[in-house]
């Protein structure tokens, strides 16, 4: 991983750059989209999650008892940012099955490009959960500023941000409006267009993993 700047890391590892081609690929079809993003999300969250806490507890094997690391009490909640967010979800779950999952419904207003919040379920009590938001895009950096703003209202504190691909402003947004958050994405973009997309980014990343037009 590269540090872009305080709390802000960008992979660089060989794997992630490939399957993120691929990925950008128009003729990669909905069923390898999918795939891949699950594949990146657990690459990338194996990474995120370097600093987990372990605690010493004692085990038996075949041949003694003896004393090794364990995840400590601290749980992990994944929070996807909907409908983008869900195809990322189980390649970390994957990594740690007992997370607990919330959810954070934002839909982008085309027109204007403004979040706009239609649902929040997250795991109670969240408090002393590591949290990990979770959305392939970080275009203006609006959906997941404000999926944040209000993870932080609901209590919770360790949060750390996933994203595939983010444009240079949605980044800089991020850092602007929670320094505290560890922000972790896959590559750097070149801009955002007229529309609001990532330039060369991969498109509607909900509609490509979903199937959607
Ligand atoms: C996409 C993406 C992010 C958001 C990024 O979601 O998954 O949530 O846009 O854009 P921003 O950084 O400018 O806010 P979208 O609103 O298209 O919803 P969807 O996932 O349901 O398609
Ligand atoms: N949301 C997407 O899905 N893709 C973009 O390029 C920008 C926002």
């Amino acid at each position: 991983m590269i540090k872009y700047a305080e709390n802000v890391y960008i992979f660089d590892h060989p794997l992630i750059k490939h399957k993120i081609t691929i990925l950008r690929d128009k003729n990669t079809g909905t069923n390898e989209f999918r795939q891949l993003v699950e594949e990146i999300a657990m690459l990338m969250g194996y990474e995120a999650l370097s600093d987990l806490p372990l605690k010493d507890v004692e085990i038996e094997t075949p041949i003694c008892k003896t004393i090794k690391p364990m995840l400590a009490g601290r749980k992990l909640a994944i929070v996807p940012i909907l409908r983008a967010g869900l195809g990322m979800v189980s390649g970390i779950e994957a990594l740690v099955p007992s997370a607990k999952i919330g959810h954070i419904g934002m839909y982008r207003d085309e027109e204007t490009l403004e979040p706009h919040e239609y649902f929040c379920k997250l795991p109670s009590p969240i408090e002393e959960r590591v949290i990990l938001v979770v959305d392939p895009m970080l275009a203006t950096g609006g959906s997941a500023c404000d999926a944040i703003k209000l993870v932080k209202e609901k209590g919770g504190k360790m949060i750390k941000l996933l994203g595939i691909i983010a444009a240079p402003v949605g980044l800089d947004r991020i850092k602007k409006e929670h320094p505290d958050v560890q922000v972790y994405v896959g590559m750097l973009d070149d801009k955002l267009n007229e529309k609001g997309y990532i330039v060369p980014g991969l498109g509607d990343a909900g509609d490509r993993i979903f199937g959607t037009k």
